[in-house]
């Protein structure tokens, strides 16, 4: 391996690779991806940045290639067992898109090929990189809102039609708007609190395009904490986290460049106070707003920031922020009320 560059083969060039993994890596010059594969022939035609890059079918070709160093595994949640410890057992280092996996006796193969591997192995909850999350944590350790009493979080989307991915639709494929989607914020809930999830109570409702299209959740975290959540594949796009603590509430609004809002429990959220602090945080704010106009918003930041952790981790031999016993605890209480 070159001391400055990480040599990358994507395997699993979708959706995710398309329009989330490498566009961020283009802005990476530490990663350079050297390989494509995927079994479909228009999923690789249609991976257009990477030019450079060999492109394969057959993923087992990648395990040996002398040239790279780390292999990123962006395929469907089922598979995500098979392949990631197949690179795990080969000593490449593993970036595995979340969710950890399908099922939790697929997680827990996960968890200990890991182990006993000496590549790292870093899971891709990109939203600990966005920077309205890393503000809201370090907002929750400073102890700003007193007592923490709950959390919840509103996750949907505007996901139909014939575009939709097969594997999207079924729960025993991790697919579903909880077993895919709502996964990225029981890792938020983790990360925000520094707390485990305990205990989950579900309400799912399917659709005939989809198994879990909208699911509501009631959950029991450590140290008390209570938490609910509403994640749907209808309504639009929208992703928002409030934290409720004794001295006030703490809302991220994930889609807006002004989405951090803190409302003190002694204060009116519709007063003077709050609106004043809000409209000077959003001026203050108004740079980001123009990134986002040039594609480059907070969750595209986010990706490229997840990305430059990556190759920290390799290049200076560093523990991986995000692993998969993360991974495994975000959807623990989760499996548990499934099964
Ligand atoms: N972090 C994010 O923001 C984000 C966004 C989108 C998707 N994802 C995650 O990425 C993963 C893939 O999702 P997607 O939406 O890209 O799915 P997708 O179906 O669009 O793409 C998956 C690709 O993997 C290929 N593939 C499947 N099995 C393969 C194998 N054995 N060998 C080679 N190629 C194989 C498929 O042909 C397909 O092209 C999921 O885990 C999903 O949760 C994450």
């Amino acid at each position: 391996m070159s001391d400055s560059i990480v040599s990358l083969g994507i395997i699993g060039c979708g959706v995710g690779a398309r329009n989330v993994h490498l566009p961020a890596l283009a802005r990476v010059p530490r990663l350079r991806v050297a390989a494509l594969c995927d079994s479909s022939e228009a999923a690789l035609a249609s991976a257009l940045l990477g030019a450079s890059a060999r492109r394969l079918a057959d993923w087992r070709q990648l395990l040996g290639a002398p040239d790279l160093d780390a292999l990123a595994v962006l395929t469907p949640p089922d598979t995500h067992a098979e392949l990631g410890c197949a690179v795990l057992a080969s000593g490449k280092h593993l970036f595995l898109d979340k969710p950890l996996a399908a099922s939790a006796a697929d997680g827990e193969r996960l968890v200990a090929a890991a182990r006993s591997s000496r590549g790292k192995a870093f899971l891709g909850h990109n939203y600990r990189w966005h920077r309205l999350v890393e503000q809201g944590r370090s907002f929750v350790r400073s102890g700003a809102l007193g007592a923490l009493r709950a959390i919840r979080s509103v996750y949907t989307h505007h996901h139909r039609g014939p575009g939709v991915q097969p594997w999207h639709r079924l729960r025993s494929r991790g697919g579903g708007v909880l077993l895919n989607d709502g996964v990225h914020h029981f890792d938020m809930w983790r990360f925000l609190l520094d707390r485990e999830i305990e205990e989950l109570k579900l309400h799912s409702a399917d659709t005939e395009e989809f198994q879990d299209q909208t699911c509501t959740v009631s959950a029991r975290l450590s140290g008390g904490v209570l938490g609910s959540a509403i994640f749907s594949f209808g309504s639009g796009a929208e992703s928002v986290v409030e934290i409720f603590g004794d001295e006030g509430r703490l809302e991220l609004s994930l889609y807006q460049f002004d989405g951090l809002r803190f409302v003190p429990a002694v204060a009116p959220p519709g007063g003077f106070g709050v609106r004043a602090r809000a409209a000077a945080a959003s001026l203050r704010s108004l740079p980001v707003a123009v990134r986002g106009l040039r594609g480059q918003g907070d969750v595209a930041t986010a990706a490229v920031d997840m990305w430059r952790s990556f190759a920290d981790c390799v290049l200076r031999d560093l523990p991986p922020p995000c692993t998969l016993l993360d991974g495994r605890q975000a959807m623990r209480a989760l499996f548990d009320a499934l099964s």
